[in-house]
């Protein structure tokens, strides 16, 4: 156990002047025992380093290397779909595949006091981005005769709320003794000048979530990478909660991930052709002759401006943040040090208790070091990891900001575009404006189709009137 001596002797060690004194002074014995064990939880031999790293003599890290377009699985392109497709299936019908959903973000963007997954995103009943990802579960559960236990991540922002909203809607039909939720990890957010660790309050140190990529940890401890040993989970379904139409489980795509030979079964990724030179998202490259993503904040301009001889983007691979991750390369990264994940540094506005006034100060500029891993950083620790093009409309429609892009609007709009290719696909007539969106808005429940073809068992109408508002359910 850390004695306070040792504490003492840890932070002067790495410059958290401000805790040896607000420790050594006149304080109530449990506002002192709260912040030591606090403290005590902390490597800060380890932070140490970091704060010397990323916040005393932080500078911007170098080029990455060679940096080209990533090589990936195109859409159109001559590779026996079917073939992988059977395959995945089987793995799915062999109930070896789970789901795996991060939801630990504040989803503050969005402007929702409240765990992201709970938003009502769909585009006529509202229901939650957690049902509708509940009701793909349980209809793949139906369609392939299996179990699909489903992991989710929360962090200690969210975690009880998010508990508590299962439990309230029943798990949305789903057997509670397969969904699993566990806590990521946290990080202290540091003062971007001095490299202290802020405090919270006179009680608490302030923390953030230490990032997606805290999963693999999180994962470990928590005991949800046993409990898929116990079950003979092989592979993840990764997706984010902040798309509802994430393919809750793929089975061209886990065929291709686990059984491709230019994949390791380890680490593979969606990607959909970017909308804009400046969209949003991560870019899937090849760095000296490895695949990994670049985030968008990181990406070069110019890079990321360069076009192709037809005028598309060279650097047009974009994340859509769903992979396959393989229960195997979870054990290859938490037990190997030289496969620790690199953090990522981002400048926040963060309110804390200042010690030299005894108050809370809410900062109207940046103020703060949040330290964070990201999930994707494993794709380049995989022996041989693939990425896998697939359409933007079936597959991506986030819900992440208030208003404009990728918000909850265009996230609707998209919704209605998918339901109603797919009912075209079946014959049904689609009213559409003169710009060819369409002139209804329309849901089909998870439970009614999880693709296309699903509607050919479907009595559906011949045609939907302009204006109408229908949901299939
Ligand atoms: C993310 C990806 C980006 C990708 C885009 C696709 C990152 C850093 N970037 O961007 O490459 O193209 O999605 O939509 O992820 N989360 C946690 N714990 C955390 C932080 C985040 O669980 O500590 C979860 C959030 O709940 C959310 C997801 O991760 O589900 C995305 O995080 P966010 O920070 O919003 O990333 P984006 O900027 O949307």
């Amino acid at each position: 156990m850390t004695t306070m001596t040792d504490l003492i002797t840890q932070l002067e060690a790495c410059h958290q002047h401000h805790l040896v004194d607000y420790l050594s002074k006149v304080m109530p014995e449990s506002a002192r025992k709260a912040i030591a064990a606090q403290l005590g939880e902390i490597d800060l031999d380890q932070l140490g380093i970091m704060i010397e790293k990323y916040v005393r003599n932080y500078t911007p890290a170098a080029s990455a290397g060679k940096i080209a377009p990533a090589q990936y699985y195109s859409l159109d392109g001559d590779w026996d779909k079917a073939s992988f497709k059977a395959k995945g299936e089987e793995l799915i019908r062999a109930s070896k595949i789970a789901c795996f959903t991060v939801a630990g973000g504040q989803g503050s963007r969005l402007g929702y006091d409240g765990p992201k997954g709970c938003y009502p995103a769909s585009c006529v009943t509202g229901k939650p981005l957690f049902a509708i990802f509940a009701e793909g579960i349980l209809a793949s559960q139906e369609k392939y005769d299996a179990v699909i236990p489903w992991y989710i991540m929360t962090s200690p922002l969210n975690h009880d709320a998010t508990k508590s909203f299962f439990a309230e809607h029943d798990y949305f039909g789903l057997d509670a003794g397969n969904v699993q939720f566990f806590q990521q990890g946290v990080m202290p957010s540091l003062d971007a000048t001095t490299g202290e660790i802020l405090l919270a309050d006179p009680m608490h140190l302030a923390t953030n979530p230490d990032g997606h990529g805290g999963a693999f940890k999180a994962l470990s401890v928590s005991g949800a990478l046993a409990d898929m040993r116990t079950r003979g989970i092989e592979h993840m379904s990764y997706f984010q909660v902040d798309n509802p139409h994430a393919m809750v489980v793929d089975p061209v795509f886990l065929g291709l991930h686990a059984f491709a030979t230019d994949s390791s079964g380890e680490f593979s990724s969606k990607m959909v052709a970017k909308a804009s030179w400046d969209e949003k998202v991560g870019v899937f490259c090849d760095v000296d002759g490895v695949t990994q993503v670049i985030e968008y904040s990181d990406m070069p301009e110019e890079l990321a401006k360069q076009i192709n001889e037809d005028g598309t983007l060279a650097f047009n691979a974009g994340s859509i943040a769903i992979h396959a991750i393989g229960v195997g390369f979870i054990d290859k990264i938490v037990s190997n040090p030289e496969y620790a994940l690199p953090f990522h540094r981002a400048l926040k506005k963060v309110a804390y208790f200042d010690l030299s006034i005894g108050q809370t100060v809410t900062p109207s500029e940046n103020n703060a070091v949040k330290l964070e891993k990201f999930v994707f950083d494993g794709i380049p620790l995989a022996a041989k990891s693939i990425v896998a093009e697939t359409d933007r409309v079936e597959e991506f429609a986030p819900v992440k900001n208030a208003t404009g892009n990728d918000s909850v609007e265009s996230s609707k709009a998209i919704q209605s575009e998918r339901a109603a290719r797919w009912l075209e696909s079946a014959g049904v007539k689609i009213p559409r404006k003169a710009d060819g969106t369409v002139d209804a808005i329309i849901e089909i429940s998870p439970m009614i189709a999880l693709c296309p073809e699903d509607l050919s068992s479907v009595d559906l109408p011949d045609s939907i009137e302009p204006g109408a508002t229908v949901t299939l359910e």
